[in-house]
Formats: C-alpha cells, structure tokens, sequence
C-alpha cells in the first residue's frame, strides 16, 4: 500500500510550473567568445606568456563575431529560449581614448537586432571584466578617473544600442574582479593592495550609480521601460563546525562582505532588480582561512563532495538559499549565471535539474525569481584556466569552430519550451542517470 494519499500523488506528477513570462536564456561575454579582442587589457597580459594555466590565449576565442547568427539559431529554436545575457567589448568600441569605432557599433547593432529577430530579451552587460588597455595606463579602475569614462562609455551606448536592450547590467561580478585582480591575484593587474582593493570597489559603486541615472534618464526621455542592475556572484554557505561561535561570524562576515556589500554601498534604490550569478557553496572555518587560500574553491572543502571538472562543488540547494535571502530585499531576482563545467554531459543534465528544482522551491516559497541565464551558451575561454573548462550547452570544436549542443541543450531547452520542470525530468536526479538517459536520448532522437 502506498504512502501518498491520491492528492498527494497527483501534485507530486504535476510539471513544475514557472511563473508566466518567465525568461529562459543563457550568457556569454565577449570577451569569452568573440575573439581578436586585442586593444583589451586580457590580451595584453596573456602575451606575456604564462598566465593561462592551459597554455593557450584566447585569440579567435569561439569565432562568436562572425558566428552570431548561428548561435543565436541555436538559442532560439534549439534551446527555445526567450531571452539572451551578452555583453559588449569596451575596448573594441573605444580602441583608445575618446575615439569611436563606428563599425563596431553597427556589427553590435546587427548583432542585437539579429536577436531580437530571434525574439530573444535581452540583456547586456557594459562591464564583464576586461578594460581598454589605454584606461589601464591611466590608472584603471583604481582612480576616480574612470567614473568620468565609464559613464560616456555608458552614455553613448545607450544612444547607439539602448533601444535594443531590455535589462541593463552595469558591472558584472564586481566583487571578484577586485578579489581576483587585487588580493588572489590570478588576473590582471594582479596588484597586491586592501587599500587598492577598496578603492576599486568605491569606484565600481560610484559607475554603477551614476549608470543607473543616466540610462534612467536615457529612457525617461523616451517613454522606455527600463531595468539596471548588477550580476552579482553569490555563494551559499554552511559552518564547518556548527558549535563554533567563531565559525558563525566568519560566515555572516563573508556573507556580508561577498554577497551584500555593494548593494550596501551602492545603495538599494540602485538596483532595479537583483543579478544573482550562483557557483559557489562554502563550508566555512574562518575567514583567514578563505583570505589565506588562493581562491574560493578550497575553502569548500569540495574534494569530498561532488564538484564539477574544476573543482567547484555543486551543491543545488545553495540556490534556493541565496534566493530566500536576497528575497528579503523585495526586488525581482534574475539567476543572471548558473552552470558547471564538466566533459560528463550526464552529470551536467542531472545538476541542470537539481539545480532549477531547487529554484522552483524558492518560487513557491516566494521568491520573486524572474529568470534563468545558464551559463553558459557555447563552451569559451574561462579565463586564466584557459579553453579547458566546457561550461556550454553547446559543444564548440575550436579547431573548425563547429557548434554542436549537447543533450543537456535538449533537456534544458523542454524546460523552456514548456516553462516548466515535467516529472519525466526528475527521474535525471539520481545517480544511476546514464541508462535512463539513453533510453530518454533514443526515444527523443527517434521523434
Ligand atoms: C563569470 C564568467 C565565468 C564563469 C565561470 C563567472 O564568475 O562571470 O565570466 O566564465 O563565472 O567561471
């Protein structure tokens, strides 16, 4: 005899519904993706040869400038996505000081419109951590300088591609710019400095305001609705050992200094909605144990769980408890990046779901989520580890720059499609996945 009553059962078979007008979309950077980014200061430092723990520079990247349109293709009828996160290259836009390249402004400009052809939303980044080189000569983010050209930099792109863009995201991770770039020091400019460091981090505040005025301004004038916010990169986090006092205040300092911070500095009414990027789950043991290890990924003591190719634990639940958290501050939540990277197309389809079950739960307990960007659309350049990392959906061969999606393109694109989890798709939740899948894969490649 059953334990559920009939009701139960009947609930426990519904699809798990998304609220309507849900946004189903994936990311990319342009730097990660298009390629010949050579007036950046990336590419300055990755000739300098031994930066990129794989050996190799970014280059052509994925050949996305030239390849849009079949990414959006696949985005849109493949994945059955509504809406796309991109950003724009600064310094390819502004190759030096004050001088405009008009045609990189209109191959954008085909760009977007091409996306929205494709009837994709979409949303785009101004900042995703490269710079002009020419802004690192003088100083870069650490002088009060680059207030005055971020907010030109911002201002023109309103004028030129405002009207294609729906959500505005200011600065992406701001925070692990700072942390990479000034105290683990794996990306440029790699300065050792707390006084640097928050320095830089007053400055990002201070663009991010002033953004969030002028494309406010932008739109007003123009009678356009119109959202700014940040992505901002949050982890979930456990104590190591639960009794310890000490354990609980390392976790709600990093809590506050990782995940709040820049709301608090940059002020609430700043943010039209809040950009969660979700990767990392921590078991904290103190907080001089985070600063002392080089990044994040030790400190979750991820070796004796379930981690993805490099490392990074995955933990679903972590992103129902940053939801329930940031819902306290009454703002729409976009999961603006989510995804693993993993050569196991299973394993990324099993943690795909787990992952979404998890952010239906914070639906359902009230969470104001308004979409998902998995990150990430095509596999590209992850940065100082290089073209190892596979995070996309869709497999990129680099040698011919062949597109080819993965299942988990399939899985995730149903999700879309029906804007919602269907029951069929929790049997993916358990470990034994790979026999159920190949039967999943042959009945689906048949129809
Ligand atoms: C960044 C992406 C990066 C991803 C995976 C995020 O922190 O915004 O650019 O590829 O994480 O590492």
């Amino acid at each position: 005899m059953g334990i559920m009553s009939e009701r139960t059962k009947d609930l426990h078979y519904e699809p798990r519904q998304f609220p309507q007008g849900f946004l189903w979309g994936t990311g990319t950077s342009s730097y990660q993706v298009e390629g010949g980014n050579q007036r950046a200061d990336w590419w300055k430092w990755e000739q300098e040869g031994g930066h990129i723990a794989d050996g190799t520079t970014s280059g052509r990247a994925v050949d996305y400038w030239n390849r849009y349109r079949e990414d959006f293709a696949l985005a849109s009828e493949h994945l059955h996505n509504n809406a796309y996160r991109m950003s724009v290259e600064w310094s390819r836009l502004e190759p030096s000081e004050g001088e405009w390249d008009e045609e990189a402004f209109t191959h954008y400009r085909e760009m977007l419109t091409e996306a929205k052809r494709c009837g994709l939303q979409i949303m785009l980044t101004v900042h995703h951590f490269t710079n002009p080189q020419w802004l690192m000569d003088k100083g870069g983010w650490e002088t009060r300088k680059v207030i005055h050209f971020y907010t030109r930099f911002v201002q023109k792109l309103c004028d030129e591609l405002g009207e294609f863009v729906d959500l505005w995201c200011t600065i992406n991770e701001p925070m692990v710019y700072v942390l990479q770039g000034y105290i683990f020091l794996e990306w440029p400019p790699q300065r050792r400095s707390y006084y640097k460091a928050a320095k830089v981090v007053w400055h990002q505040t201070r663009c991010h305001r002033a953004a969030y005025k002028l494309i406010h301004a932008w739109a007003h004038e123009r009678n356009r609705v119109t959202h700014v916010g940040i992505a901002n990169n949050v982890s979930s986090m456990t104590i190591y050992r639960k009794h310890s006092f000490l354990d609980h205040l390392a976790a709600a300092l990093i809590d506050r200094g990782m995940n709040h911070v820049f709301y608090y500095l940059s002020g609430m009414r700043t943010h039209d909605y809040l950009g969660l990027n979700y990767y990392f789950h921590f078991r904290i043991k103190s907080v001089w144990d985070f600063l002392k290890r080089k990044g994040p990924v030790e400190t979750s003591q991820s070796a004796q769980f379930e981690s993805s190719d490099i490392g990074w634990e995955l933990f679903p639940h972590g992103i129902f408890d940053v939801c329930m958290d940031m819902a306290g501050y009454k703002k729409p939540i976009y999961i603006t990046e989510n995804g693993l990277a993993t050569t196991n197309d299973d394993k990324r389809i099993r943690v795909i779901v787990g992952f979404l079950m998890q952010l239906h739960y914070a639906v359902q307990e009230g969470a104001d989520v308004r979409g998902y960007f998995h990150w990430s659309l095509l596999d590209n350049f992850e940065w100082a580890k290089g073209y190892a990392p596979t995070f996309g959906l869709v497999e990129v061969d680099r040698a011919s720059m062949r597109r080819t999606p993965r299942t988990s393109a399939m899985v995730y694109g149903m999700i879309a499609e029906k804007n919602a989890i269907e029951h069929d798709f929790l049997r993916f939740l358990g470990h034994g996945t790979t026999d159920i899948l190949n039967e999943w894969k042959k009945s689906h490649t048949q129809t």
